[in-house]
């Protein structure tokens, strides 16, 4: 519990990138009031890949929701580069979803330019922007085909670059690549490294993947069981660019160790 007044402390001295302080959430559910989120403090600074672990239930989603926009907290701060984020703003955050969420009747190249759309930008700018993004994950050639044309790995990769194609500071990820096989989601992991390192962005990404969470974070955040809470909050240190080869190391299971004892505690 003394862990617990230190994590209370995250105000740090730069302005972060998101800054949480003391956010409770309470949903009104039709079986009476559901206490979502409590007493949840936290920085991210500036350029940081933070990951937020948890068990199923613990709030997650719904404070990612909260960082972007689409729900309002019940107590509590919550800003973005220090000013509140009342309703959506993708030229402020960008989020990529579990599920790819493409609209199946726009082609690749269609789907990453529609949130340029509804702002009205010229419509070759616009589409220029687009197939660069689509360059950026590795889609070239496929700006034209639809969904249903594209593997989920693919379909997940359109849905990162409708994410960046504002070029939002920060990035929300929820559990981006659960749908996912293996192979495809280590690869997609090392790709969003890629890209992360040439953009420069504040990215907070959850999952439920602890390998995933210390290969990709600078810092991962551990969630208790509802009420959600943050229990823990580990240093990843381990040199970056991430490789494959370091998976294997002492350090990285003792890492990946300590997040599963938090989580087991965390029921
Ligand atoms: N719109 C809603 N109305 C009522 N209760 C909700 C609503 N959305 C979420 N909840 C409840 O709030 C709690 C947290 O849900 P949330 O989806 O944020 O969890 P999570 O950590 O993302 O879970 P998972 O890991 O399964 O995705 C759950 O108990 C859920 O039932
Ligand atoms: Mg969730």
């Amino acid at each position: 519990m003394q862990q617990l007044a230190d994590l209370g402390d995250t105000s740090g001295s730069k302005p972060g990138a998101i800054e949480v302080r003391d956010l409770s959430h309470v949903y009104d559910g039709v079986n009476g009031q559901v206490k979502a989120l409590e007493d949840i403090s936290m920085h991210v600074a500036p350029g940081k890949f933070t990951v937020i672990v948890g068990p199923s239930g613990c709030g997650k989603t719904s404070l990612l929701m909260m960082m972007a926009g689409l729900r309002a907290q019940t107590s509590g701060e919550l800003l973005c580069h220090g000013a509140p984020i009342p309703q959506p703003d993708p030229k402020r955050v960008g989020v990529v979803f579990q599920e790819a969420s493409l609209y199946p009747w726009l082609t690749a190249v269609q789907n990453v330019e529609f949130p340029l759309s509804l702002r009205n930008d010229p419509k070759t700018e616009r589409r220029e922007r687009a197939l660069q993004m689509l360059a950026l994950v590795g889609l070239e050639g496929f700006a034209d085909r639809y969904p249903h044309e594209l593997s989920g790995g693919m379909k997940q990769r359109v849905s990162i670059a409708r994410g960046l194609v504002q070029d939002p500071p920060v990035l929300l990820m929820d559990e981006p690549f659960a749908a996912l096989d293996e192979q495809t989601r280590m690869t997609m992991g090392h790709e969003l490294l890629r890209i992360w390192s040439t953009t420069s962005k504040t990215v907070v990404f959850i999952t439920h993947s602890l390998t995933e969470a210390v290969y990709l974070a600078d810092e991962v955040l551990v969630m208790s069981a509802r009420p959600g809470r943050i229990i823990d909050r580990i240093a990843i240190d381990l040199p970056r660019p991430r490789t494959y080869e370091m998976m294997a190391t002492d350090k990285f299971g003792g890492l990946r160790e300590r997040i599963w004892q938090q989580i087991r505690s965390a029921h």
